[in-house]
């Protein structure tokens, strides 16, 4: 029987011996996260899950035989990362006290040890602070692991997952599993599939999320789900995306919009608190976020996700810009002439000038050269150029190339309407609608971060949080010339603009809601459609035919018809809360075995290729 493990049980983490314990036998396991060998003495460095001790070999040790004197000799061959077990006596440090270490009043005077496993050259050192290349702390993600901010990082996560899970048994919810293996359903985010070797030729696709599932808990009378479960979508990567992650989701009956934001707010409060130790009470008294409908979160700040850390909000001058007929710009001229009767021909897509200001202390800031380069960065998103112009005293403007041909009337509506003083900067965006509001959300967050704003990564002490409510039910589709459902087609409009279904679909505005963070989007819902009349009329909207739609979405359909309650729900994105609420980088940081920006995965090597008897089975053939 071995004498550690067996008979010797760890009597400590690593983090856990203080003064008081001083003349205590104690046994620790761990790795050598240090080595210092003082001729006579060997000091290391003991490290577990928890924390750090210094633990001393001394030959000379008294009063315990030979041990300690063969527990010196073995030491000496010693390396970081071996695995070793050691028993020994708490002692004082003395006058050589480390007050940066939990554990810096003692250290362990070692009797016995022994060698777990030894460890080969790490191909990094495993420190705080790093500066390995990610590829390579991903290929060894378990070491990368070891490190204390990533033990940290779960922590978090654990954490997260235990205030999540506690929050919603307590206010009733159950949590209930759903099926990765799904039929596939177009729209949406792309799906993985999975080939079914049994039906060959057929094919399973891993859920986007759980979202007809949790619809039929409700048909089927549960009321309250919620589920901590992982999604699978192949999209392209980005800082907050990852093919596979994680949702908090959620499904209620019965409700309303807000009775949907009270739930996920005492949620998002409960982790504030247990994780971070932040009363988000003394920020938000009334329990709540502040709501933004889209259409202004569209105006001021160019997309639904505005980071509400700083101001700097774009002016929409397109209306002045028509009203004036283009007012001396030829550019401007042209949109305006696009616009007729009230609205933009539909064969045609919508353009747009928009403005920002720049408020003069913060213009001062930005040199020649910098300016220029912030045409270099819009170009990069697929902007023609970054008009701008200096206001000066008079209102005038310089330094722009629109200073010459602008009618003072609109000049001075321009001004007027940004509030545009001595020393202000103005930018200008104009042109197809989806690309200016593109550009000038990103040249906002960017400007930000140049001017001081906010960090550039992180949050910065800040936390900004935010309903964007009532967006449109349905987007045109500039290529296809048709209207497409801009969430999901089962999400339930405005009872006030059902009318307008058949008259003026652009109109017509629903119950779908964004959780925004710092500029990012942590969660999204709706209220769901669950009255098939209105449902029908929705798709003939869409132009999806009867037959489609049964084709597409028949098990839900049906569904609908046996007696669906009200209900409505929510997901938020686990791995951008851990994100934002740690400060992370990107969500690699927070997920335990991530994926690269290329979606592949370094250490397993995965994804690879299948071998020929695998592929004949699955009566599937690859093409080079
Ligand atoms: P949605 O598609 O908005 O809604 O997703 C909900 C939240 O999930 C997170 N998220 C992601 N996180 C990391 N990587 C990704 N690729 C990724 N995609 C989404 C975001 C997002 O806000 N079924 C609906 C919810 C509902 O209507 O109830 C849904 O999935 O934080």
């Amino acid at each position: 029987m071995a004498r550690f493990i067996d008979e010797l049980k760890r009597t400590h983490y690593n983090n856990a011996l203080r003064a008081g314990d001083v003349g205590k036998e104690v046994v620790l396991f761990g790795w050598v996260a240090t080595y210092r060998d003082h001729g006579s003495l060997v000091f290391v460095d003991l490290r577990d899950r928890e924390g750090i001790t210094q633990i001393v070999f001394d030959p000379d040790l008294k009063g315990h035989g030979e041990a300690p004197k063969h527990a010196h000799d073995v030491s000496q061959a010693l390396r970081t990362e071996w695995v070793v077990g050691v028993r020994g006596v708490v002692v004082s440090r003395g006058s050589n006290k480390n007050p940066k270490m939990p554990t810096g009043e003692i250290e362990v005077q070692v009797i016995e040890m022994t060698v777990f496993n030894k460890s080969d050259t790490t191909p990094f050192e495993i420190l705080d602070v790093i500066d390995t290349a990610e590829e390579k702390r991903l290929q060894y993600r378990y070491l990368d692991l070891r490190r204390a901010p990533l033990q940290k990082t779960l922590r978090v996560r654990h954490r997260i997952n235990q205030v999540v899970r506690r929050y919603f048994d307590s206010a009733g919810f159950l949590e209930l599993e759903t099926p990765v293996m799904v039929k596939y359903t177009p729209g949406g985010a792309r799906n993985f599939l999975v080939p079914s070797r049994m039906h060959q030729g057929k094919f399973f696709a891993l859920a986007e999320s759980p979202q007809l599932f949790k619809q039929l808990y409700m048909v089927a009378g549960f009321d309250r789900y919620f589920q901590i479960v992982k999604c699978f979508r192949d999209e392209d990567l980005r800082v907050d995306r990852q093919p596979e992650f994680t949702q908090i989701d959620v499904e209620m009956s019965f409700v309303s919009q807000d009775d949907i934001f009270r739930t996920m707010e005492g949620m998002i409060f409960g982790v504030w608190k247990e994780v971070l130790g932040i009363d988000l009470k003394e920020k938000y008294p009334s329990g709540q976020f502040p709501e933004m409908p889209f259409a202004e979160s569209m105006d001021k700040y160019g997309n639904d996700k505005p980071d509400m850390r700083f101001g700097l909000p774009h002016t929409d001058v397109t209306e002045l810009v028509i009203a004036q007929e283009g007012g001396g710009i030829s550019f401007w001229k042209e949109i305006a002439d696009k616009f007729t009767s009230g609205r933009y021909r539909r064969d045609l897509p919508t353009e747009i000038v928009k403005t920002m200001r720049i408020p003069a202390g913060n213009a001062a800031k930005l040199s020649r050269a910098e300016l220029d380069k912030l045409e270099d960065f819009v170009k990069g998103m697929g902007a023609k150029g970054l008009a701008r112009a200096k206001v000066d005293a008079t209102g005038a403007w310089t330094q722009s190339p629109l200073s010459k041909t602008i009618t003072n009337e609109l000049r001075t509506a321009i001004n007027e309407k940004t509030g545009a003083k001595d020393g202000d900067l103005l930018f200008f965006q104009f042109g197809k609608e989806s690309v200016v509001q593109t550009v000038m959300a990103n040249l906002r967050v960017h400007l930000a971060k140049k001017l001081g704003l906010i960090p550039e990564t992180g949050h910065g002490g800040k936390f900004e949080f935010l309903w964007v409510v009532n967006p449109p039910l349905f987007e045109y589709d500039d290529d296809k010339k048709t209207w497409a459902a801009a969430h999901h087609a089962f999400t339930r409009p405005h009872d006030g603009d059902v009318e307008k279904l058949e008259t003026d679909p652009g109109k017509v505005l629903c119950h779908r809601y964004d959780l925004v963070l710092n500029g990012f989007e942590i969660g999204g819902g709706s209220i769901r459609l669950h009255d098939p009349l209105v449902q029908a009329r929705v798709f003939r909207a869409l132009g999806i035919s009867d037959e489609d739609a049964r084709a597409k979405f028949g098990f839900l359909l049906d569904a609908l018809r046996f007696g669906a309650p009200p209900h409505g729900g929510i997901a938020v994105g686990m791995d951008r809360l851990a994100m934002l609420l740690s400060g992370a980088e990107s969500l690699r940081d927070v997920i335990p075995y991530p994926k690269t920006q290329k979606g592949t995965d370094l250490m397993t090597d995965a994804p690879s290729k299948a071998g020929p008897e695998q592929l004949a089975e699955l009566k599937i053939k690859t093409v080079e």
